[in-house]
């Protein structure tokens, strides 16, 4: 476990940021109630500042350690999504807000009657529930999402409250953050109730030059064979087969162990900038396709303010590419950059992870009120 000691100091003593867990599971490989007992136990223990990332995974390697000789198709994976926050989202719900009464003198814990069962038998899972951890300071850990094809922003329409998502050029996230905040509006949310982050990779020097000159360096450090074997893994086609001096072939289309959304922007990231694998394995780096930019921290602030303030993103997912250096820089000459432009709070108003990221408590499902109470 991390100590404050470890963190870069302009966030150590900040202790609302350090001890914010937001973890990634797999839907495809876990089990709702195990993964809502979890995530409940880290709101208690973290004071309500938990957040799950909803991954469905797509590595066939992933799938040969969990009894699976193949991977499970795009969609069956997000079928069983669904399905997993359907369940997970009810078991949460099923304690209402005053069912723990702690009453030691009578010997009662839990009023039973606020604790409720949910009795879901559906196409993948069948759990009774009612779930065996009090309800968490934020009733549920924060929804976070990463996965961005066309289902995979139907999955996040229903359920997220934050998306994490890989774009590499304002054009292509801006056509993404409208898709998602309309499907949103069209599964009956209010579009503010759900933050877009993309990632970005800043690559910042006191001056352009200095910035430069650290892109080169980490350039240099790409390992042309791990990238190839990375590559190889993201568009599905075996490493061998991939000439690093042409362009990728013109016949590729995805297979089920791939992303799509992955796929789709390494392919099209070639064939934009007309570039060889050798190319393209440089240009992707180590960001692996998250919009990486090298700046002063003027200009690194500027980039992110135009992708905030003109409907790309709501927010970021900072991807230092040298850690812990790279958070310090940022945290250091960025920030206050963009607090003194207004685009970033000074305080916090609020102590959860949902009152961080101006999030309303989640609505909660019909499931837990229509459900028996045991
Ligand atoms: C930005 C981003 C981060 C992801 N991180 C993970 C991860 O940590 N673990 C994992 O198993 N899958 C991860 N995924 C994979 C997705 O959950 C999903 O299985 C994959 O992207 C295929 O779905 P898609 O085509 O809808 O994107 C990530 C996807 C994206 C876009």
């Amino acid at each position: 476990m991390r100590s404050p000691g470890d963190f870069p100091k302009a966030i150590r003593g900040r202790t609302q940021m350090w001890s914010i867990s937001i973890a990634t599971a797999s839907t495809t490989f876990e089990e709702p109630y195990n993964i809502a007992r979890r995530f409940s136990s880290l709101d208690q223990i973290s004071r309500g500042r938990a957040g799950w990332n909803v991954v469905t995974t797509a590595s066939a390697d992933a799938a040969a350690n969990f009894n699976l000789d193949t991977m499970p198709d795009p969609a069956d994976r997000y079928r069983r999504a669904h399905e997993f926050l359907e369940v997970t989202n009810g078991l949460w719900d099923g304690w209402d807000e005053d069912a723990v009464a702690a009453d030691k003198a009578a010997g009662v814990y839990a009023d039973p009657d606020k604790v409720h069962s949910i009795g879901h038998d559906g196409e993948f899972f069948k759990v009774a529930g009612p779930l065996n951890v009090g309800r968490s300071p934020q009733g549920r850990p924060v929804i976070v999402q990463a996965g961005s094809s066309a289902p995979g922003i139907v999955l996040a329409a229903a359920y997220a409250e934050a998306v994490f998502t890989a774009q590499d050029n304002i054009a292509d996230a801006r056509v993404f953050y409208s898709k998602l905040k309309a499907a949103t509006v069209d599964a009956g949310r209010d579009p503010d109730g759900i933050k877009i982050l993309p990632g970005v990779v800043p690559l910042i020097g006191s001056t352009e030059a200095e910035a430069r000159d650290l892109e080169r360096r980490l350039d240099d450090l790409v390992v042309i064979e791990h990238a190839l074997n990375q590559l190889a893994a993201d568009i599905g086609i075996p490493a061998d087969e991939i000439d690093l001096d042409a362009p990728l072939p013109d016949d590729i289309r995805p297979v089920t162990e791939v992303s799509t959304s992955r796929y789709e922007l390494t392919v099209n990231l070639a064939r934009r900038e007309n570039l060889t694998v050798r190319q393209l394995l440089i240009r992707l780096g180590g960001g692996r396709g998250h919009r990486t930019f090298a700046g002063t921290p003027e200009q690194v602030a500027d980039t992110i303010i135009e992708w905030f303030t003109t409907g790309a993103s709501d927010g970021f997912n900072i991807m230092p590419a040298v850690m812990p250096s790279g958070l310090e820089t940022f945290v250091d000459q960025v920030v206050p950059i963009l607090q003194q432009r207004g685009v970033f709070r000074r305080d916090y108003a609020g102590t959860t992870l949902r009152d961080h990221y101006e999030l309303a408590a989640p609505a909660r499902g019909v499931r837990a009120e229509l459900a028996t109470t045991e």
